[in-house]
């Protein structure tokens, strides 16, 4: 059992992923932290008081921005950042969180110097990157979450349209967080049934279409981001870290030459153990498939170049 994880940043996604966390029962404690006045302590009070309803043991503690309380930690996630406001450029999102990504990372390398660090701020793919500069760590040790999301999502629509379990459905889905991403229907079984067999391609592209865009999709809904399933996916990757299982997730890592593609930040299939990412899988893409994934690090490489630019990191 791992001793500690901290959450930085006790907003939506974050308390959420402490919530599903402490549920999980993994570990003795998590820490939430954030700048914001009595927001961690209040919010991880309250989860704490669940504790004795569902019945788990991981003592949940809040405190504002005493990163001595997180000391120790094992894994840190890190979801401290704005989601994008009405009339912010993408470039101010990119300085404003990446500053916030580049402070908060230095205090976890300070506190917890052997910590796993993933990622969940905005945009998610550079984020981690800028943590990955800022933490000087090896890139096995610095990640992002977004695929795990972004496939429960395409999941959930294909357990709809063909009134399955989601849990029979098994997915992969490649590239960055955002329009770019790469869902992989050649790769989409349903209870090892290749998905394309059960579903007309027609709706396959549908649902496809609504998952690159499933995060807008909420936006439009409730005025802010996502928090359920983003802090519940950021959850089910600390939880396959501490019990090394060797979950096989999509998780954003630093590519170095696999893909065909290197020094940057992408969403591909990994293995998730006690090391953070033990191996990175190289599936088989053909021709269409590997031009749409170079086109998604191109993008992704585009926003890295504007942050590299600003000279924050
Ligand atoms: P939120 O606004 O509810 O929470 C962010 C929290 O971070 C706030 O409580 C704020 O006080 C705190 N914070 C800001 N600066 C901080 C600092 N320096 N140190 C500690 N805490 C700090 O936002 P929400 O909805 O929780 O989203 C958080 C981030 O996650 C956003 O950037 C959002 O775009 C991103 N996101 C990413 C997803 C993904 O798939 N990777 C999915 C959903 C959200
Ligand atoms: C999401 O996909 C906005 O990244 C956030 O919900």
């Amino acid at each position: 059992m791992m001793n500690k994880v901290t959450v930085i940043g006790a907003g939506n996604v974050g308390a959420t992923c402490a919530n599903v966390l402490a549920e999980y029962d993994v570990c003795k404690e998590v820490v939430l932290l954030d700048i914001k006045e009595g927001i961690a302590e209040g919010k991880a009070l309250d989860i704490w008081q669940t504790s004795a309803i569902k019945g788990f043991n991981t003592r949940v503690t809040g405190v504002t921005n005493d990163y001595s309380k997180t000391a120790g930690s094992g894994i840190v996630v890190i979801t401290s950042g704005m989601p994008r406001k009405p009339g912010m450029s993408r470039d101010d999102l990119i300085s404003t969180n990446a500053k916030i990504v580049k402070i908060v990372t230095e205090n976890v390398v300070k506190h917890s110097p052997d910590a796993i660090i993933i990622i969940v701020a905005n945009p998610l793919d550079v984020m981690s990157y800028a943590s990955f500069k800022t933490s000087k760590k090896e890139s096995s040790k610095v990640f992002g979450m977004a695929g795990v999301l972004d496939t429960a999502r395409y999941r959930a629509f294909l357990a709809n349209e063909l009134n399955v379990s989601p849990i029979d459905i098994q997915a992969l889905l490649m590239g960055g967080h955002g329009d770019t991403m790469v869902p992989l229907p050649r790769y989409t079984t349903v209870a090892g049934i290749p998905v394309t067999e059960l579903i007309d391609a027609d709706k396959l592209d549908a649902i496809v279409t609504r998952t690159k865009k499933g995060g807008g999709e909420l936006v439009a809904l409730m005025g802010t981001s996502a928090w359920y399933a983003p802090g519940a996916a950021a959850a089910q990757m600390c939880k396959s870290i501490i019990t090394d299982d060797n979950r096989i997730f999509p998780v954003c890592s630093l590519l170095k030459g696999e893909y065909g593609i290197n020094d940057i930040y992408l969403g591909v299939p990994v293995m998730l153990g006690k090391n953070g990412i033990e191996k990175i899988i190289e599936v088989n893409l053909n021709e269409d498939e590997s031009k749409l994934l170079k086109d998604s690090a191109a993008a992704v490489k585009g926003v890295m170049d504007v942050l590299d630019d600003m000279n924050i990191i």
